[in-house]
């Protein structure tokens, strides 16, 4: 996997296909490989880059804390390296939606549209802020095990556990190739990010929402509330998915990105 040595972090991204830039991000505790479907399906009309998040995958890793705003400024610099200037499609799941949430507010002109999956907007709560700096100590002193053991049953769907023990497996894997000093860093600093409900009503690209129906973590209601907020979104809820919809539902998602980019750039 190609890496880019960028001011402060070594990005590591897989870089596919070519035409209209699409950049998706991927959610916590996961790296860029939980697209690999979608990767498959849109690189033969796009170009799709799915880097690991400074903390996640092969990225380097930040002790202490990396922030959303490290991450939403470390993919404007991602973009400047491999030159590219026409507006991007950013799409994130869960965390990766947050980070997107940033880039807006801070990168708002290189933007054509958003995808937004499984994510939410407001701030953690204390009492969850707590838990996640109660989480990257545990993390540090103990390893990655208990947090997928712990994580698992919460980001898939009822169905997926059940039925899908291959995409459980694949979940579980991508949780335990992370690195434990890095998802502690990554805790911590989600730990602090922003309420970004203000925000919503200000976004003002074409914007895609993608839910699993059973999400337990970004709820129905609250990515519905979000496609009420965000002016002329729309939103693609899917049956029997929980949260890692482009792991649970990979056709279904695929589906619905290729739609939205193909609208988009009126690709015919
Ligand atoms: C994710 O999937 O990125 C996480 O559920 C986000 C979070 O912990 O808030």
């Amino acid at each position: 996997m190609p890496t880019l040595n960028l001011p402060g972090v070594e990005l590591a991204l897989a870089d596919q296909g070519s035409g209209r830039p699409i950049v998706l991000i991927h959610g916590f505790p996961m790296d860029h490989s939980i697209w690999a479907q979608q990767v498959q399906s849109l690189a033969p009309h796009y170009r799709v880059i799915t880097p690991d998040l400074r903390g996640s995958g092969r990225s380097s890793v930040t002790p202490g804390k990396a922030t959303v705003e490290q991450w939403a400024d470390d993919m404007a610099t991602m973009l400047d390296a491999l030159k590219i200037t026409e507006p991007i499609v950013l799409g994130g799941l869960s965390m990766g939606g947050y980070v997107a949430f940033r880039f807006f507010q801070a990168h708002r002109s290189r933007l054509a549209g958003l995808i937004l999956c499984d994510t939410k907007a407001m701030a953690d709560t204390p009492q969850a802020a707590a838990g996640r700096l109660e989480t990257a100590r545990r993390m540090e002193r103990e390893g990655g095990q208990f947090l997928a053991d712990t994580m698992l049953p919460r980001l898939l769907a009822p169905a997926t556990l059940d039925g899908k023990p291959e995409v459980v497996d694949c979940l579980r894997k991508i949780i335990l190739a992370g690195d434990p000093v890095g998802y502690a860093a990554t805790s911590r600093g989600l730990a602090e990010r922003p309420n970004f409900t203000p925000l919503l009503p200000q976004i003002d690209c074409p914007t895609l929402l993608i839910v699993g129906r059973q999400d337990a973590i970004s709820t129905l209601a609250e990515m519905n509330a979000m496609t009420r907020a965000i002016p002329g979104s729309r939103i693609v809820e899917i049956d029997s998915a929980g949260h890692v919809t482009p792991l649970e539902a990979p056709e279904e998602v695929s589906r619905a990105m290729r739609e939205f980019l193909d609208n988009l750039f009126a690709v015919r």
